[in-house]
């Protein structure tokens, strides 16, 4: 059974190891400055007790809310935990009053781009030479009604 649930700071060394094996890049501090700014918006998924995924979301400007990032462990990939974490970040922007979520994603990193696809996010651009090593960022962005 998978556990939708807020980030708290024991979570941290589960949310790093998680970033080491699935980003090449890697800024730990981030997430934990992250939580101390956005602490309602820093979900994670449980499953047996271990963290196996979270994302990471903010209100970037009125109504518009950005996920930050989003991870799911390998060996816990293709069952539905990164489908739940995203409609739970969805559903925590949209209380924020969001009306329309943004996220960039490497554009070769097809997967990504059809599972946010999934769940109704459409490409709306490209920023050149977003990440360090040079590739491209898709901009994706969701509508909400
Ligand atoms: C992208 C990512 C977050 C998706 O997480 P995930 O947990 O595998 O996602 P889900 O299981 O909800 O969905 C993945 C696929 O599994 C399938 N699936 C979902 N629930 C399932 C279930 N219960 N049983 C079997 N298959 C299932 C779906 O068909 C889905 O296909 P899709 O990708 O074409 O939409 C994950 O692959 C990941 O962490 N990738 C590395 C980091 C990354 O790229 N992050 C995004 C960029 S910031």
């Amino acid at each position: 059974m998978i556990i939708i649930r807020k980030f708290k700071p024991s979570d941290f060394r589960w949310v790093i190891d998680i970033e080491r094996k699935v980003f090449d890049e890697h800024d730990p501090y981030l997430y934990m400055q992250f939580y101390e700014t956005y602490p309602e918006s820093f979900v994670v998924a449980e499953i047996n007790g271990f963290v196996v995924g979270y994302v990471a979301g903010f209100m970037a400007k009125e109504g518009v809310g950005r996920v930050f990032s989003l991870a799911v462990h390998p060996s816990y990939q293709n069952r539905g935990v990164g489908g739940n974490l995203l409609k739970e970040i969805i559903w925590v922007l949209q209380r924020f009053g969001v009306t329309e979520i943004i996220l960039e994603v490497r554009s070769g990193n097809i997967r990504a781009r059809r599972f946010y696809e999934r769940h109704g996010f459409r490409q709306i651009g490209i920023k050149e030479k977003y990440y360090n090593d040079a590739e491209n960022a898709c901009l994706m962005k969701l509508e909400i009604k």
